[in-house]
């Protein structure tokens, strides 16, 4: 749930100290723009239709308990930002900014690595200091539930080089720290899953209720790793869970929906203690675990329940303005 809004505060606070506490305010406002994801959208999308609606996900059934786990270990990475480092982790991207739901984005445009909407150049120095090539070369973000054999790089089971390239893709171009095996098996095992023959065309429109089973699912996943004795995976998938509910507290911004957000930030620092007591190996975490999800299925239907005065409600969207952020967000 962390917001990264440093450059905010610290421009706020300058000019707090110039005077007015008011144009303070005007700075923090002029700068923020109420979704993330605003930030990396072209100017000229309709923020209300592209935020509220997805493609839909397009992954086969798991054929063995074993790909089951490591399919929903992938689909929770996808989503994180903490996998990817540097620039893109603060701005908040995630595998899933670019390739949403795995597929393609074309109203995805962030500022010194798109060209055209839907492009991103991923050996921009922006995100890397290794593999920053100096060249701008923005390339269409590929559809990964799409054709296989119109992708590059080889999805055969048995080859590793789409390992090789997530593992280059997160420590190189996107500066992250090595991510803990399971992870790359599972990212890997994600993408290698999704099968275009279940690929609708319609697009699917962004539900709390989702995101919250989104969490759900992580959080049982990470009691999985944890039980296999796997504590830095079971981290990452709590890390995962917290960043699917900062996700969903962005969007319960109104102020009449404060006592929600109060129990999204309860439910957050409840993951947040878990990962750290998982960190250190205390007992005593799986049941906690299962309590956890317990209590998050009744904050899940008061969600859902105060929807529409959110901002998965498109008409509270269109209300809110896509605000223009500097070139580097961090
Ligand atoms: C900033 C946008 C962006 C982000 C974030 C991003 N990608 Fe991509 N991805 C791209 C682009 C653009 C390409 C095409 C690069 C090229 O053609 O050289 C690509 C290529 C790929 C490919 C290869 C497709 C092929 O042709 O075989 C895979 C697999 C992939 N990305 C998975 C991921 C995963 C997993 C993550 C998160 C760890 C991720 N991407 C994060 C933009 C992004």
């Amino acid at each position: 749930m962390d917001r990264r809004r440093w450059p905010t505060r610290a421009l706020a606070l300058v000019v707090a100290s110039l005077g007015t506490l008011a144009a303070a305010r005007a700075a923090d406002v002029a700068l923020s723009p109420p979704l993330r994801a605003m930030r990396w959208i072209a100017p000229a999308t309709n923020a209300a239709v592209a935020l509220t609606r997805a493609p839909h996900e397009c992954v086969r059934e798991p054929k063995t308990p074993n790909e089951a786990l490591l399919v929903e270990v992938g689909r929770a990475t996808f989503r994180t930002p903490v996998v990817l480092g540097g620039q893109a982790a603060r701005a908040g991207l995630s595998c899933d900014s670019c390739h949403r739901n795995g597929r393609g984005n074309p109203d995805f445009r962030f500022p010194g690595v798109s060209g055209a909407p839907g492009t991103a150049d991923v050996t921009s120095s922006l995100f890397s200091s290794h593999r920053g090539n100096g060249v701008d070369d923005p390339k269409p973000i590929p559809d990964l539930g799409g054709p296989k054999a119109a992708l590059k790089v080889s999805q055969a089971p048995d080859d590793p080089d789409l390992e090789r390239f997530l593992h280059g893709l997160i420590t190189e171009e996107f500066d992250g720290p090595a991510p803990p095996p399971v992870v790359l098996k599972g990212l890997a095992a994600y993408v290698r899953a999704m099968d275009p023959a279940l690929c609708p065309a319609t697009s699917q429109t962004l539900r709390s209720r989702d995101w919250m089973a989104d969490a759900d699912r992580v959080v049982a996943t990470a009691a999985t790793l944890a039980a296999q004795g796997d504590q830095p995976g079971a981290v990452v998938m709590l890390q995962a869970a917290r960043a699917r509910l900062g996700d969903i507290d962005e969007r319960f911004a109104a102020p009449d929906l404060a006592q929600l957000r109060t129990r999204l930030r309860d439910a957050d620092a409840r993951l947040a203690t878990l990962a750290q007591d998982l960190r250190a190996g205390r007992p005593g975490t799986r049941p906690a675990l299962a309590i956890w999800r317990r209590d998050a299925r009744a904050l899940a239907a008061d969600l859902a329940a105060h929807e529409p005065r959110s901002l998965f409600n498109p008409a509270r969207l269109s209300q809110t303005k896509n605000r223009r952020l500097p070139a580097n967000p961090s």
